[in-house]
């Protein structure tokens, strides 16, 4: 089975649309999303929509939709994020919101496990380094285990007898799981953090058991001019173009 991974669309429905593309020219019929379908961005319901209409969908909720849902307090958020996720409650519609409440924290199945932030805390914990993968490591068990959150496509490996390892996904290097304990991060489609502002996003062959990361063209620009339309904060505009 190829599965389409990808994850932190943040309403962005330009760059969620050059992925879905990508996935079906790609062969890839199932899908994996890790979570953050809403806020940032200037199109949360059309990317809602999107996403409602995949078949063979594995998803979990992200921090953003369980705050624009009201199942997470807006303590945790800075003020830029709080003003996007307001904008997001307010332009999904009663279905949309109720799927996205509805959403499970975690979800296993027999070929991955599936979180968005991180296995022992779903909703809040950034997975970046090696210590962090070894504390939750008791938390989950099928390997492996996608994460989202950190909008960074990275790896963390769990080796039998050296420390464990991690390090940047770059685009187009296949990684051969084989029976080691991977955590994966697809990085974002719809914010990338990582300095390169193409959406990026994954392919998952659960039979060859491996890993590729792709990064995938989308309009910038348009995204941008949606979103100074709708007065979403200046700052969110700008980091677009410069994946930050
Ligand atoms: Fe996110
Ligand atoms: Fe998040």
């Amino acid at each position: 089975m190829i599965y389409g991974v990808f994850s932190d669309v943040h309403g962005n429905y330009e760059a969620l649309k050059s992925a879905l593309a990508f996935f079906k020219k790609n062969k890839a019929a199932s899908f994996i999303c890790c979570g953050d379908l809403v806020g940032y961005g200037p199109q949360p319901a059309e990317c809602v929509k999107a996403v409602m209409g995949l078949e063979n969908l594995a998803i979990v909720l992200g921090n953003h939709d369980a705050a624009a849902t009201g199942r997470m307090d807006m303590k945790w958020f800075n003020g830029n994020a709080i003003a996007a996720i307001l904008y997001a409650r307010c332009n999904l519609s009663g279905a949309e919101l109720a799927w996205l409440t509805g959403l499970p924290e975690t979800v296993k199945t027999p070929e991955f496990t599936l979180v968005h932030g991180s296995p022992r805390k779903p909703l809040t914990e950034y997975v970046l380094s090696e210590s962090q993968f070894l504390e939750n490591l008791p938390y989950w068990d099928i390997s492996p285990c996608f994460i989202g959150h950190s909008h960074m496509p990275v790896y963390f490996r769990q080796t039998d007898d050296a420390p464990p390892e991690t390090d940047f996904l770059r685009p187009m290097s296949r990684m051969l799981l084989g029976g080691l304990r991977y955590v994966l991060n697809p990085g974002s489609v719809g914010q990338p953090r990582d300095g390169n502002p193409r959406a990026s996003l994954g392919l998952y062959d659960s039979q060859k058991k491996s890993f590729e990361i792709f990064r995938v063209d989308y309009n910038v620009t348009k995204t941008q001019e949606l979103m100074k339309k709708t007065g979403l904060p200046q700052v969110l505009v700008d980091r677009l173009a410069y994946g930050l």
